[in-house]
């Protein structure tokens, strides 16, 4: 049978979407919070997470996935490891291979680092995201938290903003939502956007206001400093005063707006806190922030269970 791997959207079927997002809900149907009395059906599985470039939020819901479905978890870092002494990536992948090690969780800072992998090791890679290239569980939490806010994605209007240029959540996430059927709008500087966007069927706006016109919800991106955004922008105050998504652009729509961010958060310069620590359903605009982290671990038990099950 041939290897199964997760190493981006762009080539993922609207089928294996669903299949995966069905079984999250499975799984939060059926556990909900104890989601360690699930089946162990990782048991007889050992996975690195091999992460070459930090980590919360990703890191730890793989583990307490790979935890809840009985697998082994060898951690890797490359601060710890032997490329410190100069081993090169393929000599630590193939150490890996011949630990017989059953699957990698793989992050780096170089787009197209998982699909190099797979095909270096014959064992199921999961790209835990890729430099600009793609991140494809997070844009699955991300589906699966806008489909718990309204039931479904199809004919959803979502509006991804801010440093899409450095973000592989945005480009996971325009694969991913159009092939559910989803409208997905852009809104950023016009130095953040990539090239090749005419291709990808998205509408693009440069004024907040006019894009938020009309939203279901708003996908708040990370401006992403360590990529060099910095360059891209005349500096960040200027940035924050056009792209800060602040209680008076939500005010004034005529519609309730849900708020996700994949994080870490820069406060105050990507949206207000008032924004981002607001999770009440009462509210013109709710955060879904933090059940975002939550889902994270049920989409990535699903995700394992799709790539070995
Ligand atoms: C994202 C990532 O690392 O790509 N975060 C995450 O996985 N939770 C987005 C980001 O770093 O801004």
């Amino acid at each position: 049978m041939a290897v199964k791997h997760l190493i981006g959207l762009n080539f993922t079927s609207e089928n294996d979407i669903q299949t995966i997002l069905n079984t999250a809900f499975d799984l939060k149907n059926h556990y909900g919070a104890a989601l360690n009395t699930a089946p162990k059906s990782l048991s007889d599985k050992n996975l690195v997470l091999a992460f070459f470039e930090n980590s919360t939020r990703t890191r730890m819901s793989f583990e307490l996935a790979l935890k809840h479905l009985g697998a082994g978890t060898l951690g890797f870092t490359s601060d710890s490891s032997s490329i410190k002494k100069g081993e090169t990536f393929t000599d630590t992948l193939k150490t890996f291979e011949s630990m017989a090690v059953d699957g990698v969780i793989i992050r780096h800072p170089h787009s197209g680092a998982a699909q190099t992998i797979s095909s270096l090791i014959n064992k199921p890679v999961i790209n835990a995201g890729d430099g600009l290239h793609e991140h494809p569980t997070q844009a699955l939490l991300d589906m699966f938290t806008l489909r718990e806010c309204f039931g479904k994605l199809n004919g959803l209007r979502i509006l991804i903003l801010g440093d899409i240029l450095h973000s592989r959540v945005a480009r996971s996430n325009i694969f991913g939502l159009q092939k559910m059927g989803a409208h997905v709008s852009l809104c950023a500087p016009i130095t953040l956007l990539p090239a090749g966007l005419n291709r990808m069927n998205v509408s693009l706006y440069s004024n907040l206001d006019r894009a938020l016109e009309d939203v279901d919800a708003v996908i708040v991106l990370r401006l992403q400093l360590e990529r060099e955004a910095g360059g891209f922008i005349p500096s960040i105050d200027d940035y924050s005063r056009h792209y800060k998504l602040s209680e008076h652009h939500l005010d004034k729509l005529s519609k309730k707006v849900f708020i996700l961010h994949p994080g870490p958060l820069n406060r105050e310069i990507e949206l207000t806190n008032t924004i981002a620590d607001n999770p009440f359903s009462d509210s013109r605009f709710q955060s879904m922030i933090l059940n975002q982290v939550t889902n994270g671990i049920i989409v990535r038990m699903a995700s394992l269970q799709y790539i070995f099950c």
